[in-house]
């Protein structure tokens, strides 16, 4: 469809939590034209949902060495040391000015230190919370209150589509589906020289995730359809205390945060035994990885479908000082953990890879630069380590910012530069746009994206979940990958064969287009999973259960070619 409407800015930001806001806070500051764009409300993103808190080196005794080493155990063996390094040392002074942007954080009382936790991996308290368990929404509250302060322009409920670029191949702003926005309804551009990507994960290729129902990978899916390189997306982390519901749960679950096990809850089979003691010297806080995989063999072990959470000792006045949030999720749930132990399974949380790129949150693709859980910028390698995500949005936004408005001409991260074994289009299949849609254009640029595999219908969205959740979910094999492999083509034959008899796609619209996205970053995830013979953070192959340094200490990198292929 043609552009029904366009506006002009100097940056244009995708994404509306941490990573995004932040992003065009400090660039609106610096004096550049921002405009937000977001697919739904300003704070319906990931960030709002986030617990535990946010990891950094504020602690007495702590520094950004430790946290450094922490980083780098649980990203087993592939995190870039330069970006965690930068990470942990520019973290404490980012978690400082946003507390002077307004995030009010849990202090001691009298002292006014900032209170911290401890969660998985962790050998300190270096998680700083607010609300109890609210983190998430704090940091939320605040940022969104700043970019309306600071009159930054904003378009919700604007689903992004595609990259657009110039002649050069450079990045020259995107195209966007709106719904319910006035005047700028229905497709329309926005054109910048700078695109911000801070879209968040891709949870909901899962039938079961911590993750809200936006998360569905639309910046990496548009970021592949414009030649940007993509990596490690076989790393999925699986929350390891997800409260279980039963076993038809679908959608959204809710977390329980690893700050419930930080202050002492214990995970145990339904005989009691603390099951964790012995696997690891941190036992319940263990990296995530390794207790999500603990869970999973007792639950194997005793045919169970969960297992539970055991924090009982808080007794009432904890509870509900500490963990206000989870407590009222259980209780709506039937589930008093005051007086009984809580059901938990792991379930899909957050995107260890995404969008390649440099320490300047630069991608391959000149202009166009990605911050947040869509972003690969090297920090969390094959197992992001606990609250490092809120704090990876806001660091390397800063950064990002700084490097936009220093006016230096983005030149992109050089492609495929140190690692090796990209699996070249993966087998992911073309750019998925509709069929016969030649995408808006303008007449300052043109659409990135090109290919004409048909657009899916929304109930492809349940298929791909279904197809995830039992091919490439927290155990994998080369068999259930080829299975779920195989089982996505056809997903997408069935929509080419009815667009041959019917002579038309599903109809353009947010739910056809995310399913669309959806199975784009499904089919590479599962190319990558298979490529990946070993086992590794979070990627657990049942057919591969070591971990093989001397083949695989290096990162899949994904690019679509130009044909689509
Ligand atoms: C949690 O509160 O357990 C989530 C923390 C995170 O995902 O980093």
């Amino acid at each position: 469809p043609a552009p029904g409407w366009a506006t002009e800015a100097d940056v244009v930001v995708v994404g509306s939590g941490v990573a995004g806001l932040t992003v065009a806070l400090r660039c609106a500051a610096a004096g550049a034209k921002v405009t937000v764009v977001t697919k739904a409300r300003l704070d319906d993103g990931s960030t709002r949902w986030a617990q535990g808190g946010i990891a950094a080196a504020l602690g007495e005794g702590d520094t950004p060495g430790q946290h450094l080493d922490d980083t780098l155990v649980a990203g087993a063996g592939l995190c870039d040391e330069q970006a965690v390094r930068t990470l942990v040392t520019e973290g404490p002074d980012a978690v400082r000015r946003l507390i002077a942007t307004g995030a009010r954080f849990d202090a001691d009382d009298a002292t006014g230190e900032i209170l911290l936790t401890r969660e998985g991996g962790h050998h300190r308290r270096r998680i700083a919370h607010a609300g109890g368990d609210a983190t998430g929404a704090e940091i939320s509250r605040a940022l969104v209150e700043a970019v309306r302060a600071a009159g930054i322009e904003t378009v919700e409920n604007a689903l992004v589509l595609d990259l657009l670029k110039d002649g050069s191949g450079r990045a020259a702003g995107v195209t966007l589906h709106v719904m319910g926005e006035g005047q700028r309804d229905g497709v329309g551009a926005v054109l910048a020289d700078t695109v911000v990507l801070a879209t968040g994960g891709m949870g909901q290729i899962y039938s079961a995730t911590t993750n809200p129902a936006v998360s569905t990978g639309d910046g990496v899916a548009l970021a592949l359809r414009a030649g940007a390189e993509v990596s490690d997306l076989e790393f999925v982390q699986f929350h390891p205390t997800v409260l279980w519901l039963g076993p038809e749960a679908e959608g959204q679950q809710p977390l329980v945060s690893e700050a419930v096990r930080g202050e002492g809850a214990h995970l145990v089979d339904a005989d009691g035994v603390r099951f964790m003691r012995g696997q690891h010297e941190l036992a319940e806080l263990a990296p995530r990885d390794i207790v999500a995989k603990g869970i999973m063999r007792r639950m194997q072990a005793r045919g169970a479908e969960h297992m539970y959470l055991d924090a009982r000792h808080f007794g009432a006045e904890m509870w509900e000082r500490r963990f206000p949030t989870i407590l009222a999720a259980c209780r709506a749930n039937g589930i008093d953990p005051v007086t009984e132990p809580i059901p938990v399974a792991p379930a899909a949380h957050y995107a260890s890879g995404g969008v390649r790129t440099d320490l300047r949150g630069r991608t391959t693709v000149r202009g166009l630069y990605a911050c947040g859980e869509v972003a690969c910028t090297g920090v969390h390698g094959a197992n992001r380590l606990a609250s490092n995500s809120l704090l990876e949005g806001l660091v390397f936004a800063e950064r990002i910012a700084e490097d936009i408005t220093a006016g230096a001409e983005s030149v992109g991260v050089e492609s495929a530069g140190v690692e090796s074994a990209g699996v070249e289009s993966a087998g992911a299949g073309g750019p998925e746009r509709p069929a016969g849609q030649t995408g808006p254009s303008t007449p300052a640029a043109s659409p990135a994206a090109s290919g004409d595999a048909p657009l899916l219908a929304s109930e492809a969205r349940y298929e791909i979940q279904h197809i995830m959740t039992h091919g490439a979910g927290v155990l994998r094999s080369a068999e259930s990958l080829a299975r779920a492999a195989d089982r996505l083509e056809r997903v997408q034959d069935d929509a080419v064969a009815q667009l041959r008899r019917d002579g038309k796609t599903a109809e353009p619209g947010v739910e056809t287009w995310e399913a669309t996205n959806l199975h784009l970053v499904a089919r590479v995830l599962v190319a990558a999973a298979l490529r990946r013979e070993e086992t590794r953070g979070c990627h657990w192959r049942e057919d591969r259960p070591e971990r093989d340094d001397a083949a695989w200490r290096r990162h899949l990198l994904v690019t679509l070619r130009p044909d689509g292929a």
